[in-house]
């Protein structure tokens, strides 16, 4: 799949056939994250890969919009140090994991961590230094194949609506 298409087609996924994604896979998404770019080079990050059951519904317990996460075959949190920039970089690399597992067939969601009341929880949970912060969690899963129906009707503005030439 070339880099546009990857793009173009990739949507929220919340819904997953059973079926284990190769560790050399999630190491591959994690490296694509590790590269992102982030305000004067910080790497301020920390990546934790969820595939315990009970940990993944500890999580789903909690977020309260991630109910689904306890389905995925597994879930990232991504921390970042309380640096200026760290939503953006968390942010950053929070996408390309998306593009990335959309690469290699699988879908993903962004479920909220930063500004959620339950983020220092899930930080505890996962056992992370307080001085890191959770700024997304992503579930990760081959999608189903309604849920790939289903993303085609998903609304997005058009270019026009959305773009000013000067
Ligand atoms: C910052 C942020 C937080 C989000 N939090 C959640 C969430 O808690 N639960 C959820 O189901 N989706 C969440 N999403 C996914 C959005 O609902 C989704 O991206 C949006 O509906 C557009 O759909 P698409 O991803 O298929 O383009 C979040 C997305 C972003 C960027």
């Amino acid at each position: 799949m070339d880099g546009i298409t990857m793009i173009e087609t990739r949507r929220s996924i919340r819904r997953y056939v059973k079926k284990q994604i190769p560790d050399e896979i999630v190491k591959k998404i994690i490296n694509c994250a590790r590269l992102a770019p982030t305000a004067n080079n910080l790497q301020p990050w920390l990546f934790v890969v969820i595939k315990d059951t009970k940990l993944k519904q500890q999580i789903s317990d909690i977020a309260d919009h991630g109910k689904f996460i306890k389905d995925a075959d597994c879930c990232i949190a991504v921390f970042c140090e309380d640096t200026k920039y760290y939503l953006e970089d968390g942010s950053a690399a929070t996408q390309n994991i998306l593009l990335a597992a959309w690469y290699f067939g699988i879908g993903s969601c962004w479920v909220a961590g930063d500004k959620k009341p339950y983020a220092e929880k899930v930080r505890e949970v996962l056992g992370v230094k307080d001085k890191y912060k959770l700024v997304s969690l992503i579930s990760l899963g081959y999608p189903d194949e309604e849920e790939l129906k289903k993303i085609q009707n998903i609304k997005k503005k058009s270019v026009e609506e959305v773009l000013i030439i000067k």
